[in-house]
C-alpha cells in the first residue's frame, strides 16, 4: 500500500468509523513501518501472542486499507517464516525501556523513527520530570496524530509528539539536557546515512549531561541484502544505508558511548517458536561466528 487512507476522526468531532476519509501518502520508508504495525498485529490476533500489542490492531484497524493489509499478511510466507520477528524486537526494547525507568526517577525518553509504534502506551514510564518524546517525520507523525490517542499523562509527567527527521530541525534543542536519557531507534539505523548516524548519536551525547542509554537494532549486511531485494519488487526500492555487522564500531568512533549489552536473534523471547529452518539459519550464523551479519540489538550508556 504506497497510500495510507486514514479515517478522519476529526470530522464531525467525534470518532467513528462512518467517517470522511483522509489521504496521508506514506513514500519509501515510511511505508516500511506498516510491515511492523502489521506483524505485531498478527502476533496480537495469535493464539498465542508474544508480545500482545492491542494497540497495533487499533492502529491497523484505523487505517483505510488496514484490514486488507492484514488479511493479505496472515499466513503468508513472510509471516509463517518470520512474522514473529517485529514482535521478538519490540519485546526486548520495552523491557529496556522498562529497566531503565525504574533505575531512573527524572527522565526523558526520546522514541526516535516510532513510526505507529505504541511503546508509549505499552510500557509504565509516567512519573514526576518524566518526559516521552515519540519523533517521525512530519507525514508519519500526523497519520499517528489521527490514528492513535496519545498515552494520559499523569504523576507531573509529560509527553511530546515530534514531527522531523532526526537529521534535520531543532527538536533536539527542544529536548531538556539535564535529565538521564533514553534513547531508543527501532528499525531506524539502517535508513539512516552514515554521515547522519554519526552526526546523531554525536549531537546526543553532547547534548545530554547526564548522559544515558541508547538502544538500537543493527541490522546485518546479510539481512539488509534481503530486505532491499524484497523491497526492490514494490513500486520502489527501500535503500538500506547503514548496514551494520559490528555494533561495536559506533563505540570504538564515538568518544563516550560504551557497548553494554549485545543480543542476537537466538537470545531473544520468541526465538524457540520461529519455524525450524529460521532458528538453523540463525544458529548456523552463530556457529560460524556472523552472527553479526544477520543483525544484533544493542544497549549502549553514555
Ligand atoms: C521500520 S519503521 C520502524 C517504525 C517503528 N519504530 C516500529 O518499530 O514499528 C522505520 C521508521 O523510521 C522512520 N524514519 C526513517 N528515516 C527517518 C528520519 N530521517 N527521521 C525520522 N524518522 C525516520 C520512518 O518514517 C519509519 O516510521
Amino acid at each position: 500500500m504506497s497510500q495510507a487512507v486514514i479515517m478522519d476522526r476529526e470530522a464531525d468531532g467525534k470518532d467513528s468509523n462512518a467517517q470522511a476519509k483522509r489521504e496521508a501518502g506514506f513514500t519509501g520508508v515510511q511505508r516500511t513501518l506498516l510491515a511492523t504495525l502489521v506483524f505485531r498485529a498478527l502476533d496480537n490476533i495469535s493464539d498465542r501472542p508474544l508480545l500482545g500489542d492491542a494497540f497495533a490492531s487499533q492502529t491497523l484497524s484505523r487505517i483505510d486499507g488496514g484490514d486488507e493489509l492484514l488479511a493479505t499478511a496472515k499466513g503468508s510466507f513472510a509471516d509463517r517464516v518470520s512474522g514473529l520477528l517485529p514482535a521478538m524486537r519490540a519485546k526486548l526494547f520495552d523491557s529496556w525501556t522498562a529497566d531503565f525507568c525504574a533505575n531512573h526517577q527524572g527522565a526523558t525518553i526520546l522514541h526516535l523513527g516510532c513510526g505507529l509504534d505504541a511503546r508509549s502506551l505499552r510500557v509504565r514510564w509516567q512519573g514526576e520530570d518524566r518526559l516521552w518524546v515519540d519523533l517521525d517525520v512530519p507525514e508519519v507523525a500526523e497519520v499517528r496524530k489521527q490514528v492513535m490517542e496519545p498515552p494520559e499523562t499523569e504523576d507531573g509527567a509529560e509527553y511530546r509528539i515530534e514531527a522531523s527527521s532526526v537529521t534535520e530541525g531543532d527538536w533536539l534543542a527542544k529536548i531538556p539536557p539535564s535529565r538521564p536519557v533514553l534513547v531508543v531507534m527501532e528499525g531506524l539505523l539502517v535508513y539512516l546515512a552514515e554521515e547522519d548516524v554519526y552526526n546523531l548519536l554525536g549531537a546526543i551525547l553532547q547534548h545530554f549531561q547526564q548522559g544515558g542509554e541508547i538502544v538500537l537494532d543493527a541490522t546485518g549486511t546479510f539481512l539488509a541484502r534481503c530486505f532491499e531485494a524484497a523491497s526492490s519488487r514494490f513500486d520502489e526500492a527501500i535503500p538500506m544505508r547503514f548496514p551494520l555487522d559490528d555494533a561495536q564500531i559506533l563505540s570504538t568512533k564515538l568518544k563516550g558511548l560504551k557497548l553494554e549489552t549485545i543480543l542476537y536473534t537466538p537470545d531473544l523471547d520468541g526465538f524457540s517458536r520461529l519455524p525450524f529452518g529460521m532458528r538453523s539459519m540463525f544458529k548456523l550464523g552463530q556457529w560460524a561466528g556472523v552472527s553479526g551479519k544477520f543483525g544484533s540489538f544493542v544497549r549502549y550508556s553514555f
